[in-house]
């Protein structure tokens, strides 16, 4: 059991600075949050409060579920693309730390390299939540281990596999996986794996909890009898440049249901979203009934409530 303000304050910024036990109760609050939603009851826990949400990359569902999360739960959002604010033209993190936490209860960002969240976390005085940096997307992960949880009740002896880019989503579900006790398998081509030194501190933990954790660039040796099969996109943000040279490196690494015979009969299919369709997945798949890609999505509504009640909520 967590007591209830042990995460009050504190920053979300990856899956690896929580317990298991905080991650547990995390998702236990999405899920209490999800129902009062479901049931049309009011639950203003964050009356009076404002998020600041920065922005340096685009963003479809980070920003539509925590304005409207934030709404729901009674504060107000506030959208700050970097582009608008000083930080653009030169102001250091540092600075805008310490200005806006003189103006707001606490601060999303979606960022590019992790150290300007770390930085940002160093200065601010109020929480802050890493809404995608180049390394990691732990508000993602939660989301998807909700996703897990309702479709197969628990984690235990789950296998999961990611096949693709070993890009901030194969670095966070890493953890997330690891956390939570299920196996994980990574498949990626050479020169395209999961931050070497990330794995090491997860395969650390895998030893402890006795979880396996098997990185290779052999995607049937990754999906073999996987219950949650997971892709996505082979191009991130920030890396458009490289596109044509990664198209052809990840050939292979294609999700489709030819792959999927490898799986467990019952497998579940997750994207993180946005997917482009025909490259790390084909519509088949996306489309089809292993696919639970837009529940999902639904989730990271209900876990980012759950972050925010935590993090900022004094009643
Ligand atoms: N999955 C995800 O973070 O989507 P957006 O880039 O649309 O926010
Ligand atoms: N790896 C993708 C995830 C998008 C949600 C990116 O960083 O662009």
């Amino acid at each position: 059991m967590v007591p209830k303000h042990q995460l009050l304050g504190k920053d979300f910024l990856a899956i690896s600075d929580f317990s298991k036990a905080e991650i547990d109760y995390f998702l236990s609050e999405a899920l209490s949050l999800k129902e009062l939603q479901k049931q049309g009851i009011a639950h203003q826990f964050l009356k009076g409060k404002v998020l600041a949400m920065i922005f340096e990359k685009s963003s479809t569902r980070t920003r539509v579920s925590f304005e409207v999360g934030m709404y729901q739960l009674g504060g107000y959002p506030m959208f700050l693309s970097s582009n608008d604010l000083q930080l653009g033209r030169g102001e250091t993190i540092a600075d805008t730390a310490r200005v806006l936490s003189r103006y707001v209860d606490g601060i999303m960002i979606r960022t590019f390299a992790h150290e300007k969240v770390l930085e940002l976390a160093k200065y601010a005085t109020v929480p802050v939540i890493n809404g995608l940096t180049d390394e990691h997307h732990p508000c993602q992960v939660l989301a998807d281990l909700l996703t897990i949880l309702e479709l197969k009740g628990d984690f235990k002896n789950l296998k999961l596999c990611y096949i693709g880019d070993g890009n901030n989503m194969a670095n966070s579900l890493l953890e997330g996986a690891v956390k939570v006790g299920m196996n994980v398998a990574i498949a990626s081509p050479d020169g395209y794996q999961p931050d070497p030194h990330l794995v090491g501190n997860v395969h650390a933990e895998a030893l402890v909890n006795g979880t396996e954790v098997l990185i290779t660039n052999d995607p049937i040796e990754a999906i073999k009898d996987a219950d949650i099969v997971y892709t996505d996109v082979w191009t991130s943000m920030g890396q458009e440049d490289e596109q044509a040279i990664r198209l052809e490196k990840f050939q292979d690494y294609q999700v489709n249901a030819k792959l999927c015979e490898h799986a467990s009969d019952d497998f579940i299919f997750l994207h993180c979203l946005p997917a482009h369709r025909g490259e790390e997945v084909t519509d088949e798949i996306m489309d089809g009934s292993h696919s639970f890609v837009f529940q999902q999505a639904e989730n990271r509504i209900h876990a980012q409530k759950a972050i925010l009640k935590i993090l900022l909520a004094t009643g």
